[in-house]
């Protein structure tokens, strides 16, 4: 099927009791057993509940995966990944990722003997370089949060089947809808479905997705005996969600083409980090392996006092954390989602103190430009 028919169809059904189109809310945190050890497959809500089994299934099928396993936040998902390694392995990481992932890996699973490698991802040849005898896992983000810097999926899927890693991306910008790193042969897919994918700024909610039935099996063991499972309200609205992310995706990208455009030509402007300008230094691989280039776009002003004016000024864009909302955002990395990432570290990626980032959702595009014209004035 095409992705906007399995958006709205794929793992759901009507419900057999009532005929419900739409899958109820399990809201039940335990389920009635006929005599012991016969059950309907359904014992407890941590292990099981059929409106999150019904979202993994609805996910997995748009990022053409068998497996999904979903959890309470995009970081519990991340953390999660964490139980394929073990104290004494090592981790090579894309040296841009989202300031959570880099907290929740250096500052706290690095006490646990987990060491990282933070290498520019989006150059083959770092990952194959930094490979050591106890490397287990890749993680990459492509596009990076913020700068918005790409890695050649096929190409490091490659080195890491060569290596037997495994290797891992975070998929939250592009959604399924633009891209599908399994597709490329890469192992496991991490959403933060708390951005394009429940696009409507009412849930935080992460989920892996997987081909590989051993790698599965494990997350899946891990998603009850640590328990940080979505809540079956959450997962009904997430699933809610998947069913407009198509057409929500397309005017995501139609907008942010149009700001990015406009705000290239800008006077006040210094650099504009978007994927879908040609003068973007990974804009062939975009072509390449994503279906669009998506609704981020990262401005650097050049200078603070720029960058602070329109942050104040704006009136239709929201100043606030997160992205992939309908409503447009705009926020400063430096000082909120990537504030925990050390200056030096921030500054070699280019993640300046005059940088804003824009989520660019689905309002009319010429209001969108009529704010940031009058915000920047
Ligand atoms: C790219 C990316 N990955 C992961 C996360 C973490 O997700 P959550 O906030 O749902 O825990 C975020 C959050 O901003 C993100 O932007």
């Amino acid at each position: 099927m095409g992705f906007s028919t399995d958006a709205i169809h794929a793992g759901q059904s009507p419900d057999p009791v009532t005929g419900a189109v739409i899958t109820p809310v399990y809201l039940t945190s335990t389920y009635k057993q006929e005599e012991l050890g016969r059950h309907k497959g359904y014992e407890y809500g941590r292990t099981h509940n059929l409106t999150r089994s019904t979202l993994e299934k609805n996910i997995a099928v748009l990022e053409k995966g068998k497996h999904g396993i979903a959890f309470s936040s995009g970081l519990a998902a991340t953390h999660a990944l964490m139980s394929l390694v073990k104290a004494g392995d090592h981790v090579i990481v894309s040296d841009n990722v989202y300031g959570g992932t880099y907290r929740l890996f250096e500052l706290i699973m690095k006490d646990y003997g987990i060491d990282f490698s933070w290498v520019n991802t989006s150059i083959l040849s770092n990952i194959e370089n930094a490979i050591r005898k106890n490397t287990k896992l890749v993680f990459i983000e492509t596009p990076t949060n913020p700068m918005l810097s790409l890695t050649d999926l096929a190409g490091a899927a490659e080195i890491c089947r060569k290596h037997k890693l495994t290797s891992i991306v975070d998929n939250t910008f592009m959604s399924p809808y633009f891209q599908n790193p399994l597709t490329f042969g890469c192992d496991i897919v991490l959403h933060s479905e708390t951005k394009y994918i429940n696009g409507h700024s009412d849930v935080i909610g992460g989920i892996l997705i997987t081909n590989d039935d051993k790698i599965h099996d494990r997350l899946r063991y891990v998603q009850n005996a640590i328990g940080a499972v979505p809540s079956p309200f959450d997962c009904w609205l997430i699933l809610r969600s998947t069913k407009t992310l198509a057409v929500r995706m397309e005017r995501h990208e139609k907008n942010a083409v149009q700001i990015a455009s406009h705000l290239s030509k800008s006077k006040f402007v210094k650099k504009v980090y978007y994927p879908g300008l040609t003068s973007h230094p990974h804009y062939e691989l975009a072509k390449k392996q994503m279906r669009g280039f998506g609704g981020m776009i990262s401005v650097d002003f050049g200078d603070i006092e720029t960058a602070k004016k329109i942050l104040k000024n704006v009136k239709l864009f929201t100043l606030g954390e997160s992205l992939g909302g309908v409503e447009s955002l705009i926020s400063h990395p430096a000082s909120m989602t990537h504030a925990s990432v050390p200056k030096e570290k921030r500054e070699e990626m280019g993640l300046t103190e005059s940088l804003v980032r824009l989520s660019v959702g689905i309002e009319d595009a010429e209001d969108l430009i009529i704010d940031l014209d009058q915000a920047l004035r």
